[in-house]
């Protein structure tokens, strides 16, 4: 009998957020095999070894870490992690700076031994960082995208969920835009169980989701990292599983629909190069369909300063 191919993925970076992704998707079951490459080697050993310890109660994904970049040799997916974090407080465009040049150090060796990857971006700010690195490694714009506004999307149906009193599966609602501050929910197109959002009702028939209860949930949704960071100093668990959840529909050839960023080649009238998070089809050759979403012009035009902004940062790093 024929078996499938069996698939490997590679995480960069053995920090909160690399590490909970590995483990994500060890529990998750996204891959074969995973790996985590950090250059602090004895790190990325450990945390792989801690890993792959709990193997026998998850799935039976061979995982290991180590410091040598031979650790990513043909995998078919890279989750890049590694990177400056944000301080307390701190915008995530800020971190432009410092992450283009371990970028540009790291992934001409990543492509080296792993030139059929695709590339997942998760390292902030991603979505201006899946272009530098689209750039330096020449890959298919599909082929190389960041995690988005996956997570911000989770954020976002959690507190419409616990707000409404019903469960998290049965909201349907997307943070799209810039993976940060400009961000913003498509509520136009949010529903309960094809209840719009708007025409909700509590038990008493009074409208849950007024203006302001929107303003104050979409708020929430974006500043949810600055009140982790501020509590612990960084986020990793919800990012980990967002990561594994992605790097599943893209091993397995899902076409799911997930709001990572990607080149959107002049939808909504947006030129330039920016990645932007929109609802987008992520199969095994990577993200191979941005949907036009139908918005209403207000949101149009949000979107188009979200692009604006990430673009704006993607030229002050010289890309
Ligand atoms: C967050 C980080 C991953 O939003 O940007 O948790």
């Amino acid at each position: 009998m024929a078996t499938a191919k069996s698939t490997k993925l590679g995480v960069i970076g053995a920090g909160g957020v690399g590490s909970a992704t590995a483990y994500a998707s060890m529990l998750r079951g996204v891959a074969d095999e995973i790996v985590i490459y950090d250059i602090a080697a004895e790190l990325a050993e450990a945390e792989g070894l801690d890993i792959a310890h709990g193997s026998m109660f998850a799935s039976e994904a061979k995982v290991s870490g180590g410091g040598d970049i031979e650790i990513l040799r043909d995998c078919d997916l890279v989750i890049v992690t590694a990177g400056a974090r944000q301080k307390p407080g701190q915008p995530r465009l800020e971190l432009v700076g410092a992450n283009v040049k371990i970028f540009e150090a790291m992934l001409p060796q990543v492509m080296e031994v792993a030139p059929n990857a695709i590339l997942m971006i998760v390292t902030n700010p991603c979505d201006v960082l899946a272009v530098v690195a689209q750039k330096i490694t020449g890959l298919p714009t599909e082929r190389c995208f960041a995690s988005g506004t996956v997570l911000d999307s989770s954020r976002l149906r959690w507190l419409i969920a616990n707000k409404a009193g019903v469960s998290i599966k049965n909201v349907h609602a997307n943070v799209i835009g810039e993976h940060g501050d400009s961000e913003f929910p498509v509520w136009s197109a949010a529903n309960i169980g094809m209840v719009p959002l708007d025409e909700w009702t509590s038990e008493d028939g009074e409208r849950v989701f007024t203006d302001e209860v929107k303003d104050e949930l979409a708020t929430q949704a974006m500043r949810a990292a600055y009140k982790i960071i501020e509590g612990k100093g960084s986020t990793n668990y919800a990012i980990g599983i967002s990561g594994a959840r992605i790097a599943e529909a893209i091993l397995k050839g899902q076409d799911a629909v997930l709001n990572v960023a990607t080149q959107i080649r002049g939808k909504y009238g947006i030129e330039g190069e920016a990645a932007v998070s929109l609802p987008s089809v992520v199969n095994r050759e990577g993200v191979v369909r941005v949907l036009d979403v139908p918005m209403s012009d207000e949101e149009i035009e949000r979107l188009r300063k979200s692009a604006g902004e990430i673009q704006m940062t993607l030229e002050s790093a010289g890309y």
